[in-house]
């Protein structure tokens, strides 16, 4: 069976066709993806109406190039799958709606899907594919959450950020050091050339008995850093970004194998934007490979935000049963929707 699928629920409009397995894991055949984030540059961060507006230009453009990448036609295509949530509204009313007229047109099926599902199951389309069951590190823009993980659709919150998500912590810091959003990449990049001990950030929730991070202080510390070091900022710029992320990475590497304690299991799965740093990567393979801990990541190209991972996720849902197609085009979004209450 061939899915297509839509994601555009924040600045990212992704297309992509998937085709199920007999008895394998489903398989990519083809995406196509534009970032908008040049665009919202020059506000600082994303403009939800133009977010959408942009959609609305780039959608049927991208299912055209996704198709030929894959080498068909949208006769071949079996399902439609959209994210239907989180995300912002406007945004996600482009992709569904794009994908329910669309299947209303051909006559079939749609599939409404959970963006961060989508990033969870996203390293399922990767050259080493995790089994179930696992601990799962959601690390996006907009989300921060460590779950249990025994199967598709069966996901039970472990905890999660009660305040910025890792990926805003990186995108405010880098901000306060002068750098374009989003500057998670841009800041990890100058991190490289800078001494992590060079500054003491906070680790906020450190050592807390739950698995809930919170991230709002460490901006704030940053904040004062920055105003400290005043015309000195442009010399000390690498070791504040290299000090912000040795901040982030810590609390994420030691959180997740708290997690990992506590469910007993021995498999880890990062996804989201953050799931590309290439820190953060490092130290979970160090701090996993001495405990006999797996880790397994999406592909870097398949870390923020694209369609492959929707179509992906529907593919999943599809193969395990979990959810079926249906023939209603009548589509609502869900903007704000918990991953732990879809469906089963
Ligand atoms: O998953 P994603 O594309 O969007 C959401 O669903 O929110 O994640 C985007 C986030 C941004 O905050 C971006 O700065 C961050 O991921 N990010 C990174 C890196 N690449 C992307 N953060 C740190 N290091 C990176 N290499
Ligand atoms: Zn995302």
């Amino acid at each position: 069976m061939i899915i297509l699928g839509f994601e555009s629920s924040c600045d990212e409009t992704g297309v992509a066709l998937v085709e199920t397995q007999e008895t394998t894991l489903p398989v990519l055949l083809g995406d196509a993806l534009y970032s908008q984030i040049q665009m919202h540059q020059a506000y600082g961060g994303v403009v939800p109406e133009l977010a959408s507006r942009d959609h609305i230009r780039r959608a049927l453009p991208l299912c055209d190039e996704a198709l030929a990448k894959a080498g068909k036609q949208l006769a071949d295509v079996d399902v439609i799958a959209y994210t239907q949530g989180p995300g912002l509204a406007g945004a996600l009313l482009v992709g569904s709606g794009v994908a329910c007229a669309l299947a209303y047109a051909l006559d079939k099926p749609v599939m409404g899907v959970h963006h961060l599902e989508g990033h969870l199951l996203s390293p399922f389309l990767s050259q080493d594919p995790p089994e179930f069951p696992f601990v799962a590190l959601l690390v996006s823009g907009g989300h921060t959450q460590l779950m249990r993980v025994d199967g598709v659709g069966e996901y039970a919150i472990l905890g999660e950020a009660i305040d910025d998500a890792a990926g805003e912590a990186f995108d405010k810091s880098a901000k306060l050091i002068g750098l374009d959003y989003p500057g998670g990449a841009a800041l990890s990049q100058l991190a490289l050339q800078g001494d992590p001990t060079a500054f003491q950030f906070p680790r906020p929730l450190l050592h807390s008995h739950d698995l809930d991070f919170s991230f709002a202080g460490l901006k704030t510390s940053v904040l004062t850093q920055v105003k400290k070091l005043g015309s000195d900022l442009e010399s000390q710029k690498c070791n504040v970004a290299a000090s912000t992320q040795a901040a982030i990475v810590e609390v994420l590497v030691k959180k997740s194998l708290k997690a990992l304690k506590q469910t007993g299991l021995k498999r880890l799965v990062v996804a989201g934007g953050v799931g590309a740093n290439r820190q953060l990567r490092q130290d979970l393979n160090t701090a996993c490979q001495a405990k006999g801990i797996r880790v397994h990541y999406p592909e870097l190209s398949l870390c923020t935000d694209n369609g492959a991972m929707i179509a992906m996720a529907a593919a999943m849902r599809l193969q395990a049963k979990v959810q079926q197609p249906v023939r209603d085009y009548a589509f609502d979004v869900k903007p704000r929707w918990p991953l732990d209450q879809i469906e089963k």
